[in-house]
């Protein structure tokens, strides 16, 4: 086969500059306020152990398929998500809508996304201040109800969080996005685990492990399997075009399965020790399981009070969130702006500004949704918890079917294993074929099955 790759020579755009850089900026984009917030609390209020296990194994079988194929599509398109499937489905059918659809995926995460980063900005202020470490749970949680009850704290704070993200974004990939992400990422890795192995020395640490690990499958519902389902598309950045724009940078020579494979492997270990932080200080403190989105932030405080140094560790903590957080919403405006840039041939500047001007609506009815719109329901939902449940249990599913639908039935086994296998120098062709038929036919049918049960359309 030809080791030519001319479509793969972004001599005039702007891409990764090493292997280890495209590995820590697509983990970037996976690890997150996802992995620190959204698991965690999650599990906690589905039940735990079985909750987890449904999510690791949608993770396997439907999300590193679909990224995998996703990575393999922006590789071979060298372009935005749109343009992407436009050009890799040239004659038929309008496969370019699956871009815009992630489009407004991305909208609508940033939306919530960027106000659960700037919970964690104003935490970094309180933490140095001294203000919520305790491990009296009414403490640590009228400090969070205090934060998120205010308008003009949730506001401004998200905005801090937008306009760091914009002004990065502004330098281009390579500087902005790969420097900040290569450097921090292994720092949050070796702080977690300090946290767990502080967190197994609590008195109801095994408890809190028999919560994550001992399954109990009668807990599962259909509207629960799809809250894992969705999930796993969400941690994996995935459904929406992140990882098509991210495959676009990536070198031609770099070996993508394995890349996709790390990353989940990365991704689900910081999610499990995450949890082994948290469960254990949920059991010991009196705290709950179900508290929701506010799990994160009464519990941590309480093992931080138990650690020498904790208020250092715990502002330490803060920051490396904010900078899991940052990688994350990079990945996410990126969608976006690349779409812009490249489809209405403006400057990245003015695709950067251009998509903030477009998320100021919906990121600000997230900011108020705890506080001034907290009666402005849609079928009992705020529009924070709206967008996050729309983004993760609808948008995210139906782009990951339709990826998977277009790879297997569209762009076809031909082109999926030459664009997959670097023009065909890897021979690892078996598994290519087995990531095929997951695509072709387990991934669309698996994800109808649980969207239909979860959502009770069957
Ligand atoms: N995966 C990110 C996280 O867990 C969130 C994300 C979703 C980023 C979709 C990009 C696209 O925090």
């Amino acid at each position: 086969m030809s080791t030519q790759t001319p479509a793969a020579s972004p001599s005039s755009r702007d891409g990764f500059s090493s292997r280890f850089g495209v590995f820590a900026a697509t983990l970037g984009s996976a690890v997150g306020l996802g992995n620190l917030w959204k698991v965690p609390y999650l599990t906690g209020t589905h039940g735990g152990a079985a909750f987890l296990l449904v999510y690791l194994v949608a993770t396997l079988l439907i999300g590193l398929p679909v990224m995998i194929a996703e990575i393999s599509m922006g590789r071979k398109s060298r372009a935005n998500a749109v343009t992407t499937l436009q050009t890799l489905a040239p004659t038929r059918g309008p496969w370019w809508l699956i871009g815009v659809l992630g489009m407004l995926a991305a909208f609508f995460i940033l939306a919530f996304y960027s106000e659960v980063a700037a919970w964690i900005f104003a935490y970094i202020l309180k933490a140095i201040r001294g203000e919520v470490i305790s491990s009296d749970p009414t403490v640590t949680a009228d400090e969070f109800t205090a934060l998120i009850g205010d308008p003009v704290q949730s506001f401004l704070w998200q905005w801090v969080v937008l306009v760091l993200i914009g002004t990065i974004l502004m330098f281009g990939i390579t500087k902005g996005i790969e420097a900040v992400t290569k450097r921090l990422m292994p720092l949050l890795f070796v702080l977690l685990i300090v946290l767990c192995a502080v967190s197994l020395t609590l008195d109801e640490a095994k408890a809190g492990l028999e919560f994550l690990f001992k399954p109990d499958l009668d807990e599962l519902t259909t509207s629960t399997v799809l809250v894992a389902m969705g999930l796993a598309f969400f941690k994996l950045s995935v459904g929406m075009g992140t990882m098509m724009t991210y495959g676009s940078y990536f070198k031609p020579d770099q070996n993508i399965p394995v890349t996709a494979f790390r990353v989940m492997c990365a991704d689900v270990a910081v999610s499990l020790l995450a949890g082994i932080a948290i469960f254990p200080a949920v059991f010991t403190f009196g705290f709950v399981p179900e508290a929701g989105p506010s799990l994160v932030f009464i519990t941590l405080p309480a093992v931080f009070s138990q650690l020498p140094f904790g208020q250092t560790l715990m502002v330490a903590f803060f920051i490396l969130a904010a900078v899991a957080a940052t990688g994350a919403l990079l990945s996410l405006l990126e969608v976006p702006i690349a779409i812009f840039h490249e489809r209405l041939r403006i400057s990245r500047p003015r695709a950067t500004v251009l998509t903030l001007g477009l998320l100021a609506a919906p990121a600000t009815a997230a900011a108020f949704s705890q506080n001034l719109l907290i009666n402005w329901q849609v079928a009992d939902m705020t529009p924070f918890v709206l967008f996050d449940y729309v983004s993760s249990n609808i948008m995210l599913p139906l782009g990951g079917i339709l990826i998977a639908v277009f790879v297997g039935w569209r762009w076809g086994w031909p082109a999926f294993s030459v664009a997959l296998s670097n023009e065909g120098q890897l021979r690892n062709q078996r598994l290519a074929r087995v990531i095929f038929t997951l695509l072709k036919y387990v991934t669309p049918l698996l994800v109808i099955l649980v969207m239909a049960q979860g959502l009770g359309l069957a």
